[in-house]
């Protein structure tokens, strides 16, 4: 490993409970068929053309990933998740609803935005990650200095970074951390822009578990300035 590879410790569950038998199917037969090359020098190296790339960090049970898939036919999604439960869910949508636009991953997103080159992605989606509440372990939340700094670094200019929550104190630290770095615009003229979601917006199922408890979502839309 280069010396200066970054390798952050992964907090979270890797997974859960057995899979099913036609899940188990497809992280053994259809994973290594749609995940990403070692070596990734242009976008046709993933998607095997010019299409725009789109990442989701953290997907979880993959219903936005997948409902971006099948309404974007035109982009190719990469979905980044380290819960082997949810990559397994998501393999499932991809072979019910015969999608050929998904590129998936088992791993940590902090390390495999590391083999990417620089202004690579259109799109980067960060919908609930692990809110980390308690002071101590704020320094386990995704949004950090340096990781958005790497954000910044995959991201075309032009291109679009989203982040929603609903633990007010990590949308304040999101919403810091990511305009401290400079490379970034919030694209939000009214309190409706961040208080309502998006057009484009799947809710996803831990935002149905946070509407459901009475938290408030929030959706910072973001824009990688030149
Ligand atoms: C609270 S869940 C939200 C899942 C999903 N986005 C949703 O809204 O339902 C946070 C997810 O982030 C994933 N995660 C945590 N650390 C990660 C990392 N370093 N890279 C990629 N995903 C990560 C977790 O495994 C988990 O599935």
């Amino acid at each position: 490993m280069p010396a200066d590879t970054f390798e952050p410790r992964l907090y979270g569950r890797a997974k859960g409970h057995a899979l099913k038998p036609r899940q188990a199917r497809l992280v053994d037969e259809l994973l290594p068929k749609i995940g990403l090359p070692k070596t990734i020098h242009t976008a046709a190296d993933i998607a095997g053309d010019d299409r725009p790339l789109w990442l989701e960090i953290g997907f979880g049970g993959a219903e936005h990933l997948i409902a971006q898939a099948q309404a974007n036919p035109d982009v190719c999604l990469i979905g980044i998740e380290p819960y082997l439960n949810g990559v397994a869910k998501a393999l499932v949508g991809v072979e019910e609803d015969k999608l050929d636009n998904v590129r998936l991953v088992r791993g940590d997103a902090r390390l495999i935005l590391q083999s990417m080159p620089d202004g690579f992605l259109d799109r980067i989606f960060i919908l609930y990650p692990d809110p980390w509440p308690k002071k101590r372990h704020n320094k386990r939340r995704l949004v950090q200095g340096e990781f958005v700094t790497e954000l910044a670094r995959v991201l075309k200019p032009g291109g679009h970074l989203r982040f929603a929550s609903d633990i007010d104190h990590y949308q304040a630290w999101a919403l810091a951390h990511i305009l401290d770095d400079g490379h970034f615009s919030w694209t939000a003229n009214r309190a409706d822009d961040w208080r309502t979601a998006p057009d484009d917006h799947v809710p996803t199922r831990y935002e149905g578990k946070a509407k459901k408890a009475g938290r408030p979502c929030v959706y910072l839309d973001f824009v990688r300035t030149h």
